[in-house]
């Protein structure tokens, strides 16, 4: 400016438009950019605020959308968008392209996740606006359990129940697969998601040159961060299972494969208020709910400066959430009865007020399978809590403890299959000696088998299409221990079943 400034007097005009013009050039320039950015930002940062219910016609709201909290809980966002969208159209597409590399026929659900009827996604699967529509999970993948009461039943869907039915294992196997398959290509996924979706002419470039080779990318990455559960020697998790533990270590925390097996059953995560103080993790890794939460959140994508906030409403949702009544008829009287079994055999640990109520009970004294309480040592406590304060976290640190926790067995009809492991198909098996408990049985099947108390679990069959053979010789899946109740009569255990149906 200074020359331009020294120079006026000579020759004003000329320079004064040169410099105009100069001006203007970087003007409109920055103009361009302002609207590049304008146009980057819409395309993809602008966040839309989420409405959860916002698949569900208006006729219908009322009655669909009761509680907005536990439509949250489905399909609220745990914004971790950023990290994790995929976007829409390729999450429509994906299963209809690939339909070969599913388990079976009927898209996502041939994965086992529950879909309530007329609604847009399956249940734990978020959709935002960031830009585009972005497809995220939540608590909803594992913790939503189903049921049927007989064959021809709809399915009832259970938030914060178990997710027995849903392979995540498979799902991320179906992602990869997808991934290195060769029709991973934008001249077949582009015409497939334009069917469906609006997709103009930059929508198109944008998957083309962006959207699909970055997600092919990430799924792989991803698939190599998730290499070791398909190790020699590690069974797979089937429905309803994951690896918990392993998964903070060598994912979260980035710590080597030691060759441990940790499957572990999804649990139920209702009636938080009880578990207050108590153990929680099938071996009481953490004694306060909002930091398993928390935990959870993390390795769901959520941002570490939002985590807190997020859950401490998770927290209110699940400390009010109630367990779901047993939907059969119960025989109250033979209920009162078995109540006295209970308080006779059971109360001490499972009961308010009992010894190890909520809490852990020694690996020696309970006896169950001890590969998952054997995956998680102090020093990966240790790493877990470094880890977390690391990236700003503040929650109460994991311990390392003695064996496996008792919990409250509320809703416990609907908890089966049971133990940590999942290697007990009913509560009648669970009160047969060890050896005889069924040896290999079916997982994954939703129908309701009241006469043993827990899922159908004798094999494939119209009413059961995909579920999968658990062999409880294998490594991590041992049906032994927690002998209680093994000794009792016929008549007592009778009466007891019927008293933990109404729990
Ligand atoms: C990919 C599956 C998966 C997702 C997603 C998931 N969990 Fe879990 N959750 C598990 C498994 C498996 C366990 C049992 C862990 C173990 O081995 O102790 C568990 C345990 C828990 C427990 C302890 C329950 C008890 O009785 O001790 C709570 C509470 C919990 N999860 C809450 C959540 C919340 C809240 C979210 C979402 C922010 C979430 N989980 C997301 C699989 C999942
Ligand atoms: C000494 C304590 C103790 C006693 C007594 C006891 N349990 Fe348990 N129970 C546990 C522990 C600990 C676990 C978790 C073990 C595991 O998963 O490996 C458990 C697990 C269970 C489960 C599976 C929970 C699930 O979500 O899969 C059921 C069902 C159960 N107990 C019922 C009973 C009944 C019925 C009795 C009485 C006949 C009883 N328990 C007696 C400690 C006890």
């Amino acid at each position: 400016m200074a020359t331009a400034e020294a120079t006026t007097s000579a020759k004003p005009k000329k320079k004064r438009g040169f410099w105009r013009k100069l001006a203007d050039m970087i003007m409109l320039l920055s103009v361009i950019a302002l609207a590049g950015a304008g146009y980057a930002y819409i395309k993809f940062f602008r966040i839309v605020p989420q409405d959860v219910c916002g698949d569900v016609e208006e006729s219908r709201r009322d009655q669909v959308c009761t509680d907005m909290a536990e439509e949250w809980f489905k399909y609220g966002s745990l914004e971790s968008e950023w990290d994790r969208g995929i976007p829409y159209p390729l999450f429509h597409a994906l299963p209809r392209v690939f339909a070969d590399l599913l388990p079976g026929p009927g898209g996502y659900r041939a994965l086992g996740i529950p879909w309530e009827q007329g609604r847009e996604l399956p249940v734990g699967f978020s959709k935002k606006v960031m830009g585009f529509e972005r497809i995220t999970q939540n608590c909803g993948v594992c913790h939503a359990a189903t049921y049927r009461t007989e064959p021809d039943a709809i399915p009832v869907v259970v938030p914060t129940g178990p997710s027995h039915t849903t392979n995540v294992m498979a799902f991320l196997d179906f992602l990869e697969a997808a991934a290195r398959d060769p029709r991973w290509s934008a001249d077949i996924l582009i015409p497939e998601m334009a069917r469906n979706f609006d997709l103009r002419f930059d929508d198109k470039l944008i998957y083309r040159f962006a959207i699909l080779p970055i997600a092919k990318k990430r799924i792989l990455e991803q698939a190599e961060e998730f290499a070791w559960m398909h190790a020699e020697g590690r069974p797979a998790w089937g429905p309803g299972r994951d690896g918990p533990f392993n998964l903070t270590k060598f994912n979260l925390v980035g710590l080597e494969d030691d060759g441990t097996v940790d499957n572990a059953d999804f649990p139920s995560i209702w009636n938080m208020s009880v578990r207050e103080g108590q153990s929680l993790n099938w071996a009481g890794e953490t004694q306060d709910p909002l930091a398993v939460f928390i935990d959870s959140a993390l390795g769901l994508g959520a941002p570490p400066e939002r985590v807190t906030a997020l859950m401490e409403r998770m927290r209110t949702f699940l400390r009010a959430k109630k367990a779901p009544k047993y939907p059969f008829p119960v025989d109250r009287e033979k209920a009162a009865i078995g109540r006295v079994v209970f308080n006779a055999n059971c109360a001490d640990c499972h009961a308010e007020g009992g010894t190890y109520f909520g809490k852990v009970v020694p690996i020696e004294e309970i006896g169950t399978d001890r590969e998952r309480f054997d995956t998680w040592q102090q020093e990966h406590a240790d790493a877990t809590n470094a880890k977390a304060e690391e990236i700003g976290v503040f929650r109460k640190d994991m311990v390392k403890d003695i064996g496996y926790a008792s919990q409250p067995l509320d809703g416990i009809w609907l908890r089966g299959p049971y133990l940590h492991n999942g290697a007990v198909p009913s509560l009648r098996d669970l009160l047969k000696p060890e050896d005889e408990r069924p040896e290999v049985f079916w997982r994954g099947c939703d129908l309701y088998d009241p006469v043993n108390v827990g899922f159908v679990s004798t094999g494939q069959s119209a009413a059961c299409p995909r579920v999968f053979r658990l062999d409880t010789t294998e490594r991590g899946n041992g049906k032994g221990g927690h002998v209680y109740g093994t000794t009792l009569s016929d008549e007592d255990k009778d009466t007891l079943v019927e008293y933990l149906k109404t729990l």
